[in-house]
């Protein structure tokens, strides 16, 4: 009985807040109406997204709220309205942040009332903020992860404050619905399915800036994936730190593979994706609803990070090696025409030459189709970043250039293996360099570019694979 009222009022504080959002949307349009009449033209704004696709979907949510609120969407950071949506998972992506702050406050000397905003992974670290009120004072605006729900709220607050605005949470465990998104792309759309992570990899910070894991409501990603349904959109990619631990904190649990199974019932929908898996917790019940569906694109992104037993164990991925291989193994037995892709890190404090070659070997054995290999890199706070055996730059260098080398290699191989075949391909844009050809993604997330017109973009058509050029083809419809 009890637990049954704590349900209902939480319910209601979540409408409620959904509602106040909507109020302060209405409100923020005031200030860019006023703003209007001022410039005798409609304002513009420009969300810039810098991480992962979690950021990317995040980005959209911020342009939902920016457009209702009566701001043109542009892509060109001279608008009157900028905002960052920052990474911090590397320390290049800070750089990268603090590198084209400075030219936003050369446009802003040029274009006095421009708005300049900072939000994402790399504002929940406070020597980030501290650095930015010392020596970035012309940012108006700065928020985390975990109030985004609230920009509506903050965009009046620096409306009418002549001050820096800052708000940082530290954690939250809210998940507020149903506010408006402005999907980058008509057809295809990720989905948040659960926020945060839980498994504090030795090097990462997404567990500091990001919270803790929590998992949204089945009914409500499920009503989600409907309704963009009913608006065109054929893909959608589930999206969570850690998607095969989906549902644990849910109050009817459910696992990641049932959800899946739900998902696969929406009518109108043809592909599903999700991102990323973690080897410790892939199910067999996952396989199998894989194996099993029609519609779960042939693909796995599964990060290995080191194939060294030892240094995975200093990592606490909770895996070794041979499971690893062994899980891999099994999923190709499975499903044979699955494209495996995966994440490497190369130099994680105390690797050895002999490491890297642990790691060689298993990006061998696995074959990937593709992988993201990265320099280590040292975040504060983590412990790693207080581990005594830091490798040397030039030792890095040296294995990350032998790891790339083996990465291209077998990435090619198996890129090439579908010459000849004709297979479904979703279009997805005018190719970037030549605009008489067309870009679709294979199930198994390879590209293909072929003639055609755009009007085919969004639509599913099948493509003979002519030519394999390394990591991508040539085809004809
Ligand atoms: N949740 C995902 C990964 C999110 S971060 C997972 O567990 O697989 C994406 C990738 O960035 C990671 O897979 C890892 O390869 C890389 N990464 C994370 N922290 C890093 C660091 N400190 N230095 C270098 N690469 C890192
Ligand atoms: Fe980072 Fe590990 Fe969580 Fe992935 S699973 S976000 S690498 S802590
Ligand atoms: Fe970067 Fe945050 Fe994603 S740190 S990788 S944007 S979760």
């Amino acid at each position: 009985m009890e637990q049954k009222d704590q349900i209902r009022t939480n319910e209601i504080k979540d409408i409620t807040e959904t509602q106040k959002q909507i109020a302060y949307i209405e409100k923020a349009g005031i200030h860019v109406q006023r703003l209007k009449e001022e410039l005798g033209r409609t304002p513009t704004c420009c969300v810039t997204t810098f991480g992962c696709q979690m950021n990317a979907r995040d980005s959209e949510k911020l342009a939902g709220i920016l457009e209702k609120a009566g701001y043109l969407l542009i892509e060109d950071e001279g608008a009157d309205f900028v905002i960052y949506n920052t990474c911090t998972v590397r320390d290049n992506a800070n750089q990268r942040v603090y590198g084209r702050l400075g030219h936003l406050n050369s446009l802003k000397k040029q274009m006095p009332h421009k708005k300049i905003a900072l939000c994402g992974c790399m504002m929940q670290e406070p020597s980030v903020i501290e650095k930015i009120r010392k020596s970035y004072g012309f940012v108006d605006l700065i928020f985390g992860t975990h109030n985004i729900y609230k920009f509506a709220e903050l965009l009046v607050q620096m409306f009418e404050s002549d001050d820096m605005v800052i708000d940082i949470w530290k954690d939250t465990d809210k998940i507020v619905e149903d506010l408006p998104i402005e999907r980058k792309y008509s057809f295809k759309s990720g989905i948040n399915i659960m926020f945060g992570c839980n498994n504090f990899c030795s090097y990462c910070i997404v567990p500091y800036v990001r919270g803790r894991e929590r998992s949204r409501n089945p009914k409500d990603i499920i009503r989600e994936i409907e309704a963009l349904v009913q608006d065109g959109v054929v893909e959608v990619m589930l999206l969570g730190q850690n998607v095969n631990s989906y549902g644990k904190n849910l109050e009817e649990t459910m696992s990641f593979a049932q959800l899946l199974r739900e998902v696969e019932k929406i009518k109108g929908l043809k592909r599903i994706r999700f991102m990323t898996s973690h080897p410790k917790d892939l199910s067999d019940e996952l396989i199998q609803v894989m194996k099993e569906s029609k519609k779960i694109c042939r693909h796995l992104h599964l990060p290995l990070q080191s194939g060294s037993t030892r240094i995975l164990q200093a990592m606490n991925r909770r895996y070794t090696k041979e499971q690893y291989l062994a899980l891999t193994e099994k999923i190709r037995k499975e499903i044979p025409d699955i494209s495996i892709t995966t994440d490497i890190i190369v130099g994680f404090p105390g690797e050895e030459p002999c490491d890297v070659d642990e790691t060689i070997d298993v990006i061998k054995k696995v074959k990937y189709d593709n992988a993201f290999t990265f320099i280590y890199s040292k975040r504060t706070g983590t412990p790693a970043a207080a581990m005594e055996n830091q490798v040397p730059e030039a030792v890095v260098k040296e294995g990350f250039d032998r790891v790339l080398k083996v990465v291209q290699d077998t990435a090619r191989e198996q890129v090439n293996k579908l010459s000849g075949q004709t297979l479904e391909a979703l279009v997805e844009e005018v190719n970037e360099h030549d605009d008489r050809l067309l870009t679709g993604r294979l199930s198994n997330n390879t590209i293909v570019h072929f003639a055609g017109d755009k009007s085919l973009i969004g639509q599913i058509v099948p493509v003979y694979l002519k030519e394999c050029r390394g990591f991508y083809y040539f085809g004809e419809i």
